[in-house]
């Protein structure tokens, strides 16, 4: 139902995944969800314990097991400060005379080293991660309990995170390009949600190639803040003014303790089934907060099982029981809850006939089977199992394409530029020029239609001259 659900609304729903977990997790991941992150893998400690010897074992399966499962792959992450690098990338930006340059040729040889390797494979890059303070004021500049000092900034200040993404784009241009912190309370009002805007705000003027911002959501401790509460409406407007600037916005890393609702919510004496349901409430307002956010585009749990949360062994007080499946891999009601949020992005549109929104990033040549522009637009149709290709450019869908339009494109100036539409067709044979054998330039766009609605129009490259 999770799956179904994240296909209908255009939200990718995701989940961390681990290289350590076992094939069944694997299957989970398969039956629930559409998108995945690297938990550990991507992180330069799992990858360059000794400079220059790096192990891709990892990665090479997770985004290999990404691409033949058709899940959106976000690479979790290029730069943190804060925790999982090798001991020589301070010792060696610290020891050096200049540390802005050492800083910079460290992160130029990763990017290129793994950004490289990935090109065109990985759809999301987590650029960078928590550049900001845990606690909200300004940078990290010391070590402290919860991490390193941020030895980037202290190094090169704001302009590592400005390098980082120029690099990264100039090296993968077509992957979306994220900014992921952490947030107690993603709240206008918030001191640290402020300065993440601010931030975000300063780059966006700065021109940095900045696609989008991960907001983690951890929940654990106290989950009275404001995402939450009863409302949705907190984290809506937040999301909203991050959209404002331009960017699109995810929900990367949810988890919920369940110890913390308990504490935070319960009736003195409840059941467990009711706990569980008041965690449901809570994913169910996440979800809802995304759905109503035109600009979010996506939902990742940081984890699969309960009994594999990163919480039962970094946060005291567990198990924390914070995801979507129990120990066993069952749908706990916060799966239920969170599915049922997801539906809101169509909200007050019939069900068999309109759903969804177009996904982001728009995965139309990586095989994944996504359908939808707008929850207007959606249909449902009824033709069944035509597989359509174009040729590769044009079509890659492996899902069953029920049906399909397509039009044909003419150029004005023998150019490959302007293009006005020449004819428009239902089920008819493709490419026939007949009487359009004139044309210098042609080209077709196709639209398919399958279960879940109609694609994006996809269109091949130009072919001219088109004479028979
Ligand atoms: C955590 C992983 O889940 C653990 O397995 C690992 O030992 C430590 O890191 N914020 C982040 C994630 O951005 O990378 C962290 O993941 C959790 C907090």
């Amino acid at each position: 139902m999770l799956k179904d659900h994240s296909l209908r609304s255009g939200i990718w729903v995701g989940a961390a995944m681990d290289s350590s977990q076992p094939q069944d997790q694997q299957q989970d991941l398969k039956s629930h969800f559409t998108a995945l992150t690297s938990e550990n893998a991507f992180k330069w400690s799992s990858m360059e314990t000794f400079q220059g010897q790096i192990d891709f074992t990892q990665t090479d399966q997770m985004v290999q097991f990404a691409q033949d499962n058709n899940f959106r792959i976000r690479a979790h992450t290029l730069f943190w400060h804060r925790m999982q690098n090798p001991s020589w990338v301070r010792d060696q930006i610290e020891s050096a005379a200049d540390h802005k340059t050492k800083l910079l040729e460290l992160m130029d040889a990763r990017i290129s080293q793994v950004v490289g390797r990935y090109k065109g494979r990985v759809d999301i890059w987590d650029v960078v991660n928590e550049p900001l303070r845990i606690d909200g004021k300004g940078w990290d500049i010391k070590d402290g309990l919860l991490g390193s000092a941020n030895f980037f900034y202290l190094a090169a200040g704001e302009q590592y995170i400005d390098y980082a993404f120029a690099k990264t784009r100039a090296t993968d241009p077509r992957a979306k390009l994220f900014l992921n912190e952490y947030l107690s309370r993603p709240a206008l009002n918030d001191f640290k949600s402020q300065s993440l805007l601010a931030l975000l705000t300063r780059l966006k003027k700065r021109k940095v190639p900045i696609d989008g911002v991960g907001l983690q959501l951890h929940g654990f401790g106290s989950v009275k803040s404001p995402f939450f509460s009863n409302s949705s409406k907190e984290l809506s407007d937040y999301m909203k003014a991050i959209a404002k600037l331009g960017l699109h916005v995810e929900i990367t890393e949810l988890d919920i303790s369940l110890p913390a609702v308990i504490k935070d919510f319960a009736a003195p004496g409840a059941s467990d089934q009711q706990h569980l349901k008041l965690q449901a409430n809570l994913y169910g307002n996440a979800a809802k907060a995304c759905a109503q956010t035109s600009a979010c585009s996506g939902i990742t749990v940081w984890g699969l099982r309960d009994k594999d949360s990163w919480l039962n062994s970094f946060v005291p007080g567990g198990p924390h029981r914070p995801l979507l499946l129990d120990d066993n891999g069952s749908p706990k009601p916060a799966y239920t809850a969170l599915a049922a949020g997801l539906l809101q992005r169509c909200h007050g549109i019939t069900l068999n006939a309109k759903l969804c929104s177009e996904p982001w990033p728009n995965p139309q040549n990586a095989g994944v089977p996504y359908p939808a522009r707008t929850c207007n637009e959606c249909v449902k149709p009824a033709l069944k199992n035509n597989i359509l290709k174009i040729n590769s450019l044009a079509w890659k869908w492996q899902r069953p394409i029920q049906r399909y339009s397509y039009q044909w494109m003419q150029s004005t100036m023998s150019s490959n530029s302007s293009y006005v539409a020449i004819h428009y067709a239902t089920n008819s044979a493709l490419f026939k020029p007949s009487h359009r054998q004139h044309l210098r330039w042609v080209k077709v766009c196709v639209r398919a239609y399958n279960d879940y609605g109609w694609s994006a129009q996809v269109c091949s490259s130009p072919r001219g001259p088109f004479r028979s």
